[in-house]
């Protein structure tokens, strides 16, 4: 991929659909011209993957670029974080050969994710009517709490004494709120344990991140924003309430950051040539055929909790709108090897909606989930193109759908993604 992160530059890189677009990828690509990365929302519900030659990881609150040496990687205070699951993949990297001391700094107003938020996550999960699919890591009770101004930070870890005893106190309280619902309750003795020592392990990673972010920026280095989740998890804009806890959109990498509106060049979104969606919730371009074959295929598993994803075709409406709230500037496109196969390829292009047309998504989902998809259908090509390396070699029914999506969207593809491999990346003219 061309054009090299020009010094200063800040761009930020979002979803465009239901996470799982191929983000973790796009980013090490990126980051191979870029000095910092930042992740600003959600947690270790993220699972981004990045294969690098034979190798494979899955960063789950560590920002991708930590794959590149020598880059600056920051976890912003818009993200909540379970101690003792980022210092597990913390030494999983260490083990691996990847360096984190020095380059990786963790925010001191991130808030935390506690052993009774995952608890208070499954619980909620179990009650009928009530399950939105999460992954079961606490994230919406830990945002919830920070919301409620009740939650705990990261600079909390660093006076243990004082923590301890004001987190033994919650623990209690929210105890018997457990045991009034029947839903299982913290091990306080565990908890205070584990969390005493995460606490002592993590004191060199937690710092005041605004000041290190300005103070790089006054020096021209090149930034880049890890969106977690995609567009339609927004809080705010996403299927409420079938989404995360989080601002998943562009807007969220400077709240959760601190990094000022006005200093980001770029938006880049990122999206499946097709649609995938894990968990709950509407999704009106749903083909179950579709993921049969993609799951035959071994594709489309959650990388953090496995579960088969469900697939569809490209949902334009979706992401149409995920341009106008994103501000996207371009495009890359992941898994356009996912369709080679295929004879036929629809592409969801208007929703039908009591007998009338939308081109926007509703924002009931009661009306969403009674959307019909309008479809159009494209040519397939029928030709592996895993091993294709330029536009110019594409397929040329390949080019038109890719044509179509930009035009349908209203904005450039300028990468495509035919393979999870570094190299299996090329650019648009
Ligand atoms: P993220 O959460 O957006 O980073 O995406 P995930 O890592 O959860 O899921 C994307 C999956 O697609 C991963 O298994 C990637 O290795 C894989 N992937 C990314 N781009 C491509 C591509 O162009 N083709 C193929 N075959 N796989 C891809
Ligand atoms: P990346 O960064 C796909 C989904 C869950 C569930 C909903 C709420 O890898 O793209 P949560 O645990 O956040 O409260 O779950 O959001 N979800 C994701 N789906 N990719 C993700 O992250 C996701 N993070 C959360 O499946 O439907
Ligand atoms: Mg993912």
């Amino acid at each position: 991929m061309k054009s090299p992160a020009k010094k200063g530059l800040a761009q930020i890189l979002v979803g465009g659909q239901w996470g799982d677009e191929g983000k973790g990828k796009i980013i090490d690509v990126l980051m191979e011209h870029t000095d910092v990365v930042v992740r600003s929302q959600g947690g270790n519900n993220a699972g981004h993957t990045v294969e690098v030659g034979s190798e494979k990881f899955v960063l789950h609150l560590i920002p991708s670029g930590i794959l590149r040496p020598g880059r600056l990687c920051v976890i912003g205070n818009g993200t909540v974080i379970d101690p003792v699951s980022i210092l597990e993949e913390i030494r999983g990297l260490e083990a691996r050969g990847i360096k984190t001391k020095g380059r990786l700094f963790i925010s001191d107003r991130a808030h935390l994710v506690l052993p009774y938020h995952r608890l208070i996550d499954a619980g909620r999960e179990s009650q009928k009517g009530r399950k939105i699919g999460t992954t079961k890591r606490g994230i919406g009770p830990a945002y919830g709490d920070k919301i409620a101004r009740i939650g705990f930070r990261m600079h909390d870890l660093l006076d243990p004494d004082t923590f301890s005893t004001k987190l033994r106190a919650q623990c209690r309280a929210i105890n018997a709120d457990c045991r009034a619902r029947n839903w299982e309750q913290v091990n306080i003795p565990a908890t205070l344990r584990d969390l005493a020592a995460a606490a002592r392990d993590l004191q060199p990673y937690i710092v005041e991140t605004v000041d290190l972010l300005h103070r790089w920026r006054q020096a021209g280095k090149s930034f880049l924003f890890e969106g977690a989740q995609g567009t339609f998890l927004d809080i705010d804009f996403g299927t409420y309430p079938y989404v995360t806890s989080s601002n998943t959109t562009a807007a969220g990498a400077c709240t959760g950051s601190g990094f000022p509106p006005h200093a980001i060049d770029r938006v880049i979104g990122v999206v499946k040539a097709y649609t995938t969606r894990v968990g709950e919730g509407p999704m009106p371009s749903q083909d179950d055929a579709l993921g049969d074959y993609l799951h035959g295929l071994g594709r489309e598993f959650g990388a953090t909790t496995g579960r088969a994803r469900r697939c569809g075709w490209f949902d334009a409406v979706l992401v149409r709108f995920a341009r106008i709230i994103n501000g996207v500037d371009q495009w890359a496109v992941t898994n356009l090897d996912g369709l080679d196969a295929l004879d036929r390829i629809p592409v969801c292009v208007a929703y039908s909606l009591d007998g009338k047309r939308l081109n926007a998504p509703p924002s009931s989902i009661t009306d969403l989930a009674r959307c019909r998809p309008i479809l159009k259908t494209f040519k397939g090509w029928r030709r592996d193109t895993s091993g294709i390396r330029s536009w110019r070699k594409l397929p040329a029914e390949a080019r038109a759908y890719l044509d179509a999506l930009a035009h349908l969207t209203g904005s450039p593809i300028t990468t495509i993604s035919v393979g999870p491999g570094r190299e299996q990346t090329f650019s648009c003219p």
